[in-house]
């Protein structure tokens, strides 16, 4: 919108506001011409609510919301967590938000630089007043003249955010096609519609659901008896299913003495009361299915054993940013890495929570812990079940001493096998050579035997004792001289006759 409109629209508003400020803090309802300024509040008539402009978190955003009246920060009735917001979709950036009801009886949050928000229904009406109820219902009524009330144009109720409070529904009015259901917001700090939401069985049967990105994720099972079968309420609450021609739906009570609760609906579908998690057990990556949990179907490189470790780290090299707009909350981009066989890690791209941005197998990477910078980061791991993994450690360990047995036996029977071929293969040997040493002596004797005395190359061989005797032993009567080669010995008759 250019300044130009901005202008016409500040103009218009001058015309006919009166620029009267309800009091601080002490009334609980604005009239046609006053105006509800930044910092200016609506208090409920005994004090349980309040309604003003407000930041949740860190954020500098503001959003015109219904928050419990003097809860403290710590408390789960903080003041700064609103448990309904007006302009959920479209946050004033500074604190020139105004609050009033236009001439034709409409809700309308103007601002410097931003479009007017019109919250309250189209219905026109000349004499209209907006009062918060102690029960936390911000409702806009046409009055008489009077100051009766005519009728009723618009309530907070019928457009709850994330919050269920007590005298809510959830559920459907055949009659005008409304459905009353919670919108998740996008994260802790961003009321922005998230991807969650809460509601009736648009079939009209007894039945509360639970959608995720419009796809059925929880379901509360048929009330039967004042109970749901797979979600069970407690407290000191009044339940109660209505069903007739007109509409179909679920609310509760409180009894007398417990006036403060709701039922609040987190960024990632679980849901939270005074009293504890009341809906928290189902999970888009397919695992903690509980009762009610409808089985998201996994890509087929995912077992449904994975899970999100948060670490507070820091990844050096930026991910691969899917969405760097507001609109994704944690869970989503939970979503898009578990179906992205190659994501093993994601985070937010922005401070308040909110975008995806996915790490993969193979990107450059660097993980480092205890660092600011991406903030929290989360690190796909793989559930261990404890019994399996028992079962699977003594399979693998009794594998492995059957491979060990086996190896050592035959080792042993192989060894066995080798040292007696090896034994044998000595006495063949041994055999072998005793045989040829008996035989070669055996051959070498009848050589000597054969030999003696007998011209060979015209030689003739003749035993040492036969030399002996022949020649007395080498006597010297015997000795006939002494030549170049030694003495020379006479040999006896007999020898000859060798
Ligand atoms: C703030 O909350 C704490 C517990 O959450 C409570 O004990 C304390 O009384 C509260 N203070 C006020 C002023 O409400
Ligand atoms: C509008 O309502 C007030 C009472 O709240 C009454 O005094 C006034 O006369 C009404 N104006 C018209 C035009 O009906
Ligand atoms: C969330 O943070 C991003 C980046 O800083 C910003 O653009 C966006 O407006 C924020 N959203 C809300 C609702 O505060
Ligand atoms: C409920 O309302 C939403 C938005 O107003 C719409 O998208 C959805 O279809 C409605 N559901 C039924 C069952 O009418
Ligand atoms: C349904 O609506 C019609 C017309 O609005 C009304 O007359 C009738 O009493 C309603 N039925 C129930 C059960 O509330
Ligand atoms: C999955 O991640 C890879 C690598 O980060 C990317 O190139 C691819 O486009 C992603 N696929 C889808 C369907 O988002």
């Amino acid at each position: 919108m250019g300044s130009k409109g901005n202008n016409f629209v500040l103009l218009s508003l001058s015309c006919y506001l009166s620029f009267i400020s309800p009091s601080h803090s002490d009334t609980d309802t604005l009239l046609q011409g006053q105006q509800l300024n930044d910092g200016d509040y609506l208090v409920s008539a005994s004090g349980t609510f309040r309604l003003g402009f407000v930041s949740p978190g860190s954020s500098r955003n503001r959003y015109l919301g219904i928050s419990y009246n003097g809860g403290n920060q710590s408390s789960y009735l903080n003041d700064q967590i609103p448990v309904w917001v007006a302009n959920r979709n479209a946050p004033i950036s500074d604190a020139s938000g105004v609050l009033h009801i236009d001439h034709s009886g409409k809700l309308i949050i103007s601002s410097n630089g931003a479009s007017p928000i019109v919250f309250s229904s189209i219905q026109t009406a000349s004499n209209a007043s907006a009062t918060l109820l102690d029960s936390g219902n911000f409702i806009l009524r046409e009055l008489n003249s009077d100051g009766s009330i005519k009728r009723v144009l618009w309530q907070s109720f019928d457009y709850p955010t994330n919050v269920l409070l007590p005298g809510m529904k959830l559920g459907i009015n055949f009659k005008t096609g409304h459905n009353w259901s919670l919108t998740s917001w996008v994260s802790d700090e961003v009321p922005a519609s998230g991807s969650f939401t809460l509601g009736g069985n648009p079939s009209g049967s007894r039945e509360l659901i639970i959608w995720w990105q419009g796809k059925v994720y929880w379901t509360s099972g048929l009330w039967r008896d004042g109970s749901f079968d797979f979600l069970r309420l407690q407290g000191n609450k009044i339940f109660s299913y209505i069903s007739n021609e007109n509409e179909t739906y679920f609310t509760y009570h409180m009894d007398k003495n417990h006036i403060v609760s709701g039922y609040r609906m987190d960024y990632s579908g679980i849901v939270t009361a005074k009293e504890g998690l009341i809906i928290g057990t189902c999970s888009i990556t397919g695992l903690r299915n509980a009762d009610g949990c409808v089985k998201e179907t996994l890509p087929e490189c995912r077992n449904g054993k994975e899970y999100f470790e948060e670490i507070t780290s820091y990844i050096e090299g930026n991910g691969l940013k899917l969405d760097e707009s507001d609109k994704l909350s944690v869970t989503d981009c939970e979503a898009k890495c578990v179906n992205n066989c190659s994501c093993f890690a994601f985070a937010s791209t922005n401070d308040n929570k909110t975008g995806c941005q996915i790490w993969s197998r193979g990107m450059d990477f660097k993980i480092i812990s205890a660092g600011s910078g991406n903030g929290l980061v989360y690190v796909l791991q793989t559930h261990k079940d404890a019994t399996k993994w028992k079962i699977r450690l003594i399979i693998a360990v009794a594998g492995v001493l059957f491979v060990l047995v086996l190896c050592s036996s035959c080792y042993l029977i192989r060894r066995k096998l080798r040292a007696r071929r090896s034994r044998r293969e000595q006495e063949i040997l041994i055999y072998e050579i005793r045989a040829s040493t008996t035989h070669s002596s055996k051959s070498r004797k009848t050589n000597k035997l054969k030999g003696e005395g007998k011209k060979s190359h015209e030689l003739r061989f003749f035993s040492f004792e036969s030399i002996a005797s022949a020649t007395d032993n080498f006597a010297t009567t015997n000795k006939l001289g002494e030549g170049g080669y030694g003495p020379v010995y006479k040999v006896h008759s007999k020898c000859s006759k060798i």
